[in-house]
């Protein structure tokens, strides 16, 4: 029997998968690590935390599995994307990593338009300059802490320095590197013109590859620390939600996939470059060699639900330690009692600022419609709904641009709640299904890792081969008309409120 490893490194956590090459799990593990927030807004992590995940993680699947490790084919890295690894001359990480929810750089945004010109930017990027993309990040670095910037040889995303740390070379892939608002899109590799006018240099910047390329192998060094074969391939693999459309098969126009992960993501597969003029929604390449994705992303969707989690549902948690169950799944089953609406409470996701369809780094969350007859289970309740609004928001774009899926496959741990799914399916109005394997991005890059090491011809032959898709489930009529009118309140709120966010942010 033969192996691919799909290694998906999270905000929350790094999860390591051991696949046979017929898609099925042989042995999984999670390892969680924690996110500093040092000011509001703000968002960092530690790189040496995912390096150890990741040991952690591939010796745990070793050790369960009880294989040979020569007999993994490849290995597949996939992770959050946008985050800012700095190293000096020696590869020591400079400063904490910024991460793609972090939203300080709002300055060196404009200062990226007044050097480049905000329409040849978007033109060249396919992407208007974000506070949460990473080229942003590395100007605040040159512009607050010089000492750093100049010590810094390369500039890593997540799942690329993990890469270096197991095979020491510096390499990146297209779809990731399309989020660092460096690279020329529609031409899959870095602008000279963007680098030079932002004055950074080439040099500092990874090798780009397309995602099933072989990009090196397992050094001595890392075999020692993980227990995996040296001279084992890794391929390019893919930012998180490239790599999720690999692992739910969205790897051809007409598909699209939602995801509820820390982020929430609406995907679309796309052969012909498409840019929304406005910039509500990312165009970058995707892990199909030759292809892009239209997507639009809300920046705090399983986050919103951690946090409201963490901070209120302590008494939840206990029952589910004595039930030895998922804390979610009673959560789940509680928020279904609740009525649609919420008993008339709204909730706006933008613990961390909002990407689409707003691109408002100074917004902030909120409960409208707040009661004294409220239980903890409306406001869960109005959190999952506020959530999925949102995600409805990155929808209506896409159709705008006449991407029209006529079905979105659920994924992400949001997609594992069956109430969850039937919102999406109300509030989207379209079929919505799952794929068999929950695996998504993991998956998507172990794909990924087949094709580079001649398992699979294509990735959409990989895809063919491994994913199966269950029964969707479908919009209920009387749901949907209920939705539409809260939704119609909830679109009514940003605008409502956008003064007084930048006054607030100001004080
Ligand atoms: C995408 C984005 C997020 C992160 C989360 O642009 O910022 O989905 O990749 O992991």
């Amino acid at each position: 029997m033969e192996y691919l490893l799909g290694i998906d490194i999270g905000t929350s956590g790094t999860k390591t998968v051991l696949f046979d090459t017929n898609g099925a799990v042989i042995a999984s593990c999670t390892v969680e690590y924690p996110m500093q927030q040092p000011q509001n807004g703000w968002a960092e992590q530690n790189p040496d935390d995912w390096w150890n995940a990741v040991c952690q993680g591939i010796q745990a699947v070793l050790k369960q599995s009880a294989i040979d490790a020569k007999s993994i084919r490849g290995i597949g890295l996939s992770g959050q994307m946008h985050s800012l690894v700095m190293l000096d001359e020696e590869n020591k990480v400079l400063r904490p990593a910024i991460l793609w929810c972090d939203q300080r750089t709002a300055a060196e945004c404009e200062e990226i338009y007044e050097r480049v010109g905000k329409e040849r930017y978007i033109e060249i990027t396919a992407n208007p300059a974000l506070t949460g993309f990473t080229a942003g990040k590395i100007l605040w670095v040159r512009n607050h802490e010089p000492e750093i910037y100049s010590k810094c040889r390369h500039i890593l995303l997540a799942k690329d320095y993990v890469r270096f740390r197991l095979c020491g070379v510096y390499a990146t892939e297209v779809s990731d590197a399309s989020g660092m608002g460096l690279l020329d899109v529609p031409q899959r590799c870095w602008s000279d013109e963007v680098l030079t006018k932002l004055e950074i240099e080439p040099e500092l910047l990874a090798k780009v590859y397309e995602s099933p390329e072989v990009t090196g192998t397992i050094t001595e060094d890392a075999a020692a620390k993980t227990g995996l074969a040296v001279g084992t391939p890794v391929v390019g693999g893919a930012g998180d939600n490239a790599a999720a459309a690999v692992g739910t098969g969205v790897v051809e126009d007409g598909k699209a996939f939602a995801t509820i992960g820390t982020s929430g993501v609406v995907f679309a597969h796309t052969s012909q470059l498409s840019v929304d003029p406005k910039g509500r929604v990312h165009t970058f390449c995707c892990a199909v060699p030759g292809a892009w994705h239209v997507m639009g992303v809300t920046l705090a969707a399983g986050q919103s639900l951690k946090w409201y989690r963490d901070q209120f549902c302590g008494l939840d948690c206990l029952e589910a330690e004595k039930q030895n169950v998922d804390p979610y799944v009673l959560l789940d089953k509680a928020a279904e009692q609740v009525p649609i609406g919420s008993n008339r409470l709204l909730y706006l996701p933008y613990l961390m600022g909002e990407r689409t369809p707003h691109l408002d780094p100074d917004c902030r969350g909120a409960f409208v419609g707040l009661s004294g007859m409220h239980t903890r289970y409306d406001l869960l309740r109005a959190v999952m709904e506020g959530v999925t609004f949102s995600l409805r928001d990155c929808a209506e774009i896409l159709r705008e641009m006449q991407v029209r899926p006529t079905e979105i496959l659920a994924c992400g741990g949001g997609g594992t709640s069956p109430l969850w799914r039937q919102m999406l399916a109300d509030v989207l109005g379209c079929p919505v299904a799952t794929t068999v394997s929950k695996e998504g991005p993991a998956l998507g890059v172990a794909i990924l890792a087949g094709v580079g090491a001649g398992v699979y011809a294509s990735v959409e032959e990989g895809c063919r081969k491994l994913i199966a898709v269950n029964a969707s489930q479908a919009p209920i009529a009387s749901n949907v008309e209920k939705y539409e009118a809260f939704y119609k309140v909830y679109q009514a709120l940003y605008p409502a409120l956008k003064e007084q966010y930048h006054v607030l942010a100001g004080l």
